[in-house]
């Protein structure tokens, strides 16, 4: 069955290698349908007047005053780190020592898991975010308890079993099973292909290949890691890198024979297409090569960068060498699951390069970083044949959200005054959060 709506509409046009240009209807009509699966998946989008003549006989539920925008895509976000939101440290390695990793114990439990999980999942559709690359711990029960909520929302969600055989708690790391000959790294391998096989490509589901970070795995386990990514080139891989300035010496030291920190990954088989890195703050020109030439992409935390004293995320040498990016909440290190606070802080992130290099993202290009832009780079972006999120383009799944800018009286005030479409979203970027999405509607099957 088809089904209309009509409101303003706001989507982007089809990427030309650049970041997608922002196309706005004042009175538009989406017009969402199934498509040969049954997935319901954009049919046509654009004005209301024409689009209504060639659908006439489609019901339409009209959102006036609203703005219709493509859900949200967040690239990089912790499950297990809801809790840990707002815990101040010195830096990256301190944080995860002192409240992350004991945060992450208790997911040990599947009931722990499965209440974390509802709460997790529910914030981010309260959010407007309708697909999330995700963290889960290093507890099989964990990865379970995500993708059994997020399959019962129907949300597009990624996750993985975190890869950890050494330098945490000994309760944390990958565990062998009682009586077998089989040890804890091994089993951390046989547990992630068994997840792929029951969980990869159901419904709106994906498997990530999550080693947590080069400086907690062995070579045994990265090496295997690769091995699995190449024997399954469609499933994702996640992990982090260059986020601070310490956890780079220790990679370094651990990992002396790569090139850089980031060349850890690509020695073991770990950057490819569909391989997402959080942070990707200090590199140099030859990393951002090798991202570049391997089509791995990153997934810029603002929030948490500024939130941990991390650094600030070099856009122009990111644009001057052509890699991928996408923007993330990486939440608990991020303060926020709201993409709004996100951009905002992309944009101050922005600022800082503009003192250097001119740089300054315009709203356009911070809102295609979290939709259209984060989904090309997780291959979601209907290339090749995969499905398309992130957009409203003709095909794409019909995952939306339902603004409205009148949602405080602030913005009310401010975005009644905006003269363009860029001033528009600025206000919303600048003033939004949650209460800014009045409904986020996710594809549904039929
Ligand atoms: N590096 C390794 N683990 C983590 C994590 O949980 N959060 C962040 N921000 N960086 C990491
Ligand atoms: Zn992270």
């Amino acid at each position: 069955m088809m089904r209309a709506y009509r409101a303003s509409l706001l989507w982007f046009a089809p990427h030309s290698g650049g970041p997608g240009r922002a196309l706005f209807e004042e009175d538009g009509l989406l017009v969402v349908g199934p498509d040969a699966n049954g997935v319901q998946v954009v049919q046509a989008i654009g004005p209301w007047r024409e689009v209504s003549a060639s659908y006439p006989t489609v019901a339409v539920t009209h959102f006036p005053g609203r703005i219709i925008a493509p859900g949200f895509v967040d690239l990089h976000v912790h499950f297990p780190q809801t809790n840990v939101i707002g815990s101040p440290a010195e830096g990256l390695l301190p944080w995860l020592e002192n409240y992350t990793f004991p945060e992450e114990k208790r997911f040990e439990d599947p009931e722990y898991s499965a209440q974390a999980a509802t709460f997790f999942v529910a914030e981010l559709l309260r959010n407007g975010v309708t697909s999330a690359l995700a963290f889960a711990t290093s507890h099989p029960q964990s990865v379970h308890a995500l993708f059994a909520e997020a399959q019962s929302q129907r949300m597009r969600m990624i996750t993985g079993l975190c890869l950890m055989d050494r330098h945490a708690p000994a309760d944390l790391l990958n565990r062998a099973t009682a009586n077998s000959t089989v040890d804890a790294t091994e089993q951390s391998l046989l547990d992630s292909e068994a997840l792929i096989a029951q969980w990869h490509g159901k419904d709106r589901l994906g498997y990530a290949i999550t080693p947590r970070f080069a400086p907690t795995s062995t070579d045994a386990q990265l090496r295997g890691a690769g091995e699995l990514a190449a024997k399954y080139p469609d499933v994702w891989i996640q992990s982090h890198v260059a986020e601070n300035k310490d956890e780079i010496a220790w990679a370094r030291a651990l990992f002396p024979a790569s090139r850089s920190y980031l060349a850890t990954y690509a020695d073991f088989g770990l950057m490819r297409k569909r391989a997402i890195y959080a942070h990707c703050i200090h590199f140099d020109d030859d990393d951002r090569a090798l991202m570049r030439d391997t089509g791995a992409a990153a997934a810029v935390s603002p929030t948490s960068n500024l939130f941990l004293g991390s650094g600030f995320f070099d856009y122009a040498g990111a644009d001057r060498v052509g890699f991928q990016y996408g923007l993330a909440s990486d939440v608990g290190g991020g303060t926020s699951f709201s993409p709004f606070h996100t951009m905002l802080g992309a944009y101050y992130v922005g600022r800082e390069g503009h003192a250097t290099q001119g740089l300054s993202l315009s709203p356009q290009h911070l809102w295609w970083q979290h939709t259209a832009g984060a989904a090309r780079a997780l291959g979601l972006d209907g290339e090749q044949g995969q499905a398309a999120v992130g957009n409203l383009l003709p095909g794409c799944e019909a995952d939306f959200v339902v603004l409205n800018p009148k949602a405080t009286p602030l913005l009310a005030r401010k975005t009644a005054l905006a003269n363009s479409l860029d001033e528009l979203l600025f206000s919303m970027i600048v003033l939004g959060d949650d209460r800014l999405i009045e409904k986020t509607v996710i594809s549904q099957a039929i």
